[in-house]
């Protein structure tokens, strides 16, 4: 069924032993989101970019409020306007931009060629349908399926996903499954149409640590059966460290450090994702907080003139306060957001 994603150009293997072509599949380029609030615009993602490679993932990590949502949702153009507006960069999914596109041809992109899971399933679920019609009817829409062809297809990713007597459940509601199954559920609506890019905004985050566990293996073998592009969202490194290739970490609404998931938990070179792997039980556990570096995020209406970490920072100069730190390139695909990455990067 999935063979012809499969490529047969394949020359390096990923972490996830999926087949990695290396070609860029999405590509998010200075992506800026503002919301309208009590304070005015505020700008709550300021010039995310990253590109994901086919048959990879990369994990985006940070406190709750670093943008992470906000920026897959303007990637998935579904930034809600107003109160939000995207008011700069690009998401270029090969060459349409999402960000720039109508609303019509949106839609004929979103589910076929890239997929999103949300953190919470029965938002995404409606209640008021069997998953058999909800899985079905994105693949008529997409495919221009027959009634039977779809539900041929809704049983056989019900199944992929590891949902047993998959034929038998079509005609379930969502609130009759658990909430693994629910989440294996929306996964399967995702995968319907075998999007190129799949992105997954915290899909473990409200399960139990075992039924995380679960679906965390059902990613890995899924994105090595179907080659997807994946970008994983979470707040947990534990979860950066099982499944994904490559990591951007962000605060503040900004990436602060990137490159590959080995050579970051090896050498990590900004003070805030030292803090978050410090705080870590343990590289390889999961459902760690990240909550032991001292003091808070600022508020995106009261964001520092420098760096945006600096408050908090055991490192922090006067030369860190003057002017706006860039993300700079340190490496091969490689970057971070410190003045001081060179000198503290040393001292560990
Ligand atoms: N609809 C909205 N209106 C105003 N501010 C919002 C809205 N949605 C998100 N934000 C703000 O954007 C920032 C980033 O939020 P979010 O992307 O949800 O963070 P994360 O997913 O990393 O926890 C937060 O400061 C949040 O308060
Ligand atoms: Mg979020």
């Amino acid at each position: 069924m999935t063979d012809d994603l499969i490529t047969s150009e394949a020359n390096t293997v990923g972490k996830s032993g999926s087949p990695v072509e290396g070609r860029t599949v999405l590509s998010v380029e200075d992506l800026k989101v503002d919301f309208l609030t009590e304070q005015g615009w505020v700008t709550v993602v300021d010039g995310v970019s990253f590109d994901v490679a086919a048959g990879t993932t990369l994990g985006i990590v940070g406190e709750s409020g670093s943008g992470k949502t906000v920026t897959s949702m303007a990637t998935m153009g579904l930034v809600p306007s107003p109160p939000g507006r995207v008011s700069h960069g690009r998401a270029m999914l090969g060459d349409v931009d999402l960000v720039g596109i109508s609303a019509r041809s949106l839609e004929e992109h979103r589910g076929a060629d890239i997929a999103m899971i949300f953190q919470e399933p029965m938002t995404s679920l409606n209640p008021a349908f069997t998953i058999g019609e909800q899985i079905a009817e994105v693949v008529r829409r997409h495919r221009g399926a027959s009634r039977s062809e779809a539900r041929r297809r809704a049983v056989e990713v019900l199944d992929l996903v590891g949902i047993p007597a998959a034929a038998d459940r079509l005609g379930a509601y969502p609130h009759e499954f658990s909430g693994g199954m629910r989440q294996r559920v929306m996964i399967a609506m995702a995968l319907a149409c075998e999007p190129d890019v799949l992105i997954a905004d915290e899909p473990t985050t409200a399960l139990d640590v075992t039924v995380q566990a679960q679906i965390l293996d059902l990613f890995r073998d899924l994105q090595a059966e179907l080659g997807m592009a994946v970008v994983f969202i979470t707040h947990d490194l534990g979860v950066v460290a099982d499944i994904c290739d490559r990591v951007a970490v962000m605060y503040a609404g900004q990436i602060v450090e990137e490159g590959d998931v080995f050579e970051i938990f090896a050498d990590p070179q900004h003070p805030y994702t030292q803090g978050l792997l410090e705080a870590m039980p343990q590289v390889g556990s999961r459902g760690s907080q990240l909550s032991s570096i001292p003091g808070s995020p600022p508020e995106p209406w009261a964001m520092p003139s420098g760096c945006r970490f600096a408050p908090r920072c055991e490192h922090v100069t006067d030369a860190c306060r003057e002017q706006a730190i860039e993300l700079v390139e340190i490496g091969l695909q490689r970057t971070v957001r410190c003045i001081r990455a060179d000198e503290i990067g040393v001292a560990r």
